[in-house]
């Protein structure tokens, strides 16, 4: 008898087949373990084929050894494979798990420069107890001209290149400045009325590289009893040093603005040099160009005739305003030289600049 065909020989590859099929790590080990052990040049194949050399009463012995053992080894290489099998689909169910509520990844933004100063200032008077006021873009002549004291046809009507809204004679325009918002205030609050107020303001300006038809201005407004210029100085002060540090002073000139008596022009110190570059000797200042002070915007105490065409009893109350702009304020603190930038929408200057604004 082939010594193929012994028992012992066949229980040897029967255990050397299960003992490789345990040990397969794998679904790729184990068809390498069945190939040695159940493959055409396996024992166990070979066995077969040698049951054929057998003299005829031995076949049938020897066939059913053979075939006992064959079936051993594929019912537990097949064991193997089912085990194998689910090791594998419960591995790639964790692997390749995939988080649906994960957002697809979206380009980052941020929140606009002049929206981020426009709340810094704003924090600044709400610190001191003022409130916010708005008013609308499309406004009433009557508010941003009548009864701000701009005489019917005042030049000063012109002075600011007003966008009129169609059809002529609707007695609409885009507003020229925040002051409306004055008005609005005091024609809707009790008294008295201390209010910032942002927002946006037209111009028929052509676009440059220093006007946009387009600009942000924020105004100021408080009106109550023994306000005093003293109070104005005080607040554009405390403003300046909230918004460009510790001692910046401001200054102001005289000017005419039809709703302040008297007006002034705001000039605001220079927050680099402090006026260092406008002494003899002193180091050019990039900021200023070495005249040691910037302009920021307007101010005044408010027109007795803007208080009584709102009402109020100007032998009562007092009161001062000021406006300036907020893209002006950037520019300047930030070096920009070209005011297109805040309005042409492009990311990586509101990224740039949106957060410390
Ligand atoms: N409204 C003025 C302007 O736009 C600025 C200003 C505001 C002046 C308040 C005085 C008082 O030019």
């Amino acid at each position: 008898m082939s010594d193929l065909l012994s028992p012992a020989s066949l229980e040897s590859a029967r255990d050397a087949a299960l003992a490789a099929f345990a040990a397969a790590g794998s679904l790729d080990a184990l068809a390498a373990a069945r190939t040695a052990h159940v493959g055409d040049r396996s024992l166990v194949a070979q066995a077969r084929k040698a049951i054929g050399g057998l003299p005829g009463p031995e076949k049938a012995e020897a066939g059913k050894r053979v075939n006992v053992v064959a079936q051993a080894v594929s019912a537990a290489l097949e064991a193997r494979r089912v085990e194998l099998e689910v090791e594998r689909d419960e591995r790639v169910l964790v692997e390749e798990a995939v988080d649906v509520t994960v957002l697809p990844p979206r380009p980052v933004g941020a929140r606009h420069p002049l929206t981020t100063v426009s709340d810094r200032v704003a924090d600044v008077f709400v610190a001191m107890g003022w409130e916010v006021a708005e008013g609308p873009e499309v406004e009433h002549e009557w508010f941003n001209f009548d009864a701000l004291n701009f005489g019917g046809d005042h030049p000063a009507r012109e002075m600011q290149d007003t966008l009129f809204v169609e059809p002529a004679g609707s007695g609409l325009v885009l507003r020229t400045h925040t002051s409306p918002v004055q008005v609005r205030s005091l024609l809707t609050r009790e008294l008295p009325v201390y209010v910032v107020c942002p927002g946006r303001v037209y111009r028929a300006d052509a676009l440059d590289a220093t006007h946009s038809p387009v600009f942000a201005q924020v105004e100021g407004l408080c009106v109550d009893e023994g306000i005093t210029m003293a109070h104005l100085r005080g607040t554009l002060d405390h403003l300046a040093t909230a918004m460009f540090g510790e001692g910046i002073t401001t200054r102001i000139r005289p000017n005419y603005f039809p709703f302040t008596e008297p007006s002034a022009e705001l000039d605001l110190q220079c927050f680099r040099c402090r006026g260092a570059s406008a002494e003899p000797g002193g180091e050019p200042c990039r900021v200023c160009s070495s005249e040691g002070w910037i302009e920021w915007g307007g101010c005044g105490m408010v027109n007795p005739a803007v208080l009584r065409a709102c009402g109020v009893d100007p032998e009562r109350y007092s009161g001062f305003a000021f406006g300036m702009g907020l893209d002006r304020t950037l520019m300047f603190r930030h070096g920009i030289t070209d005011i297109r930038d805040f309005y042409e929408g492009d990311q990586r200057f509101t990224l740039a600049l949106g957060q410390e604004a």
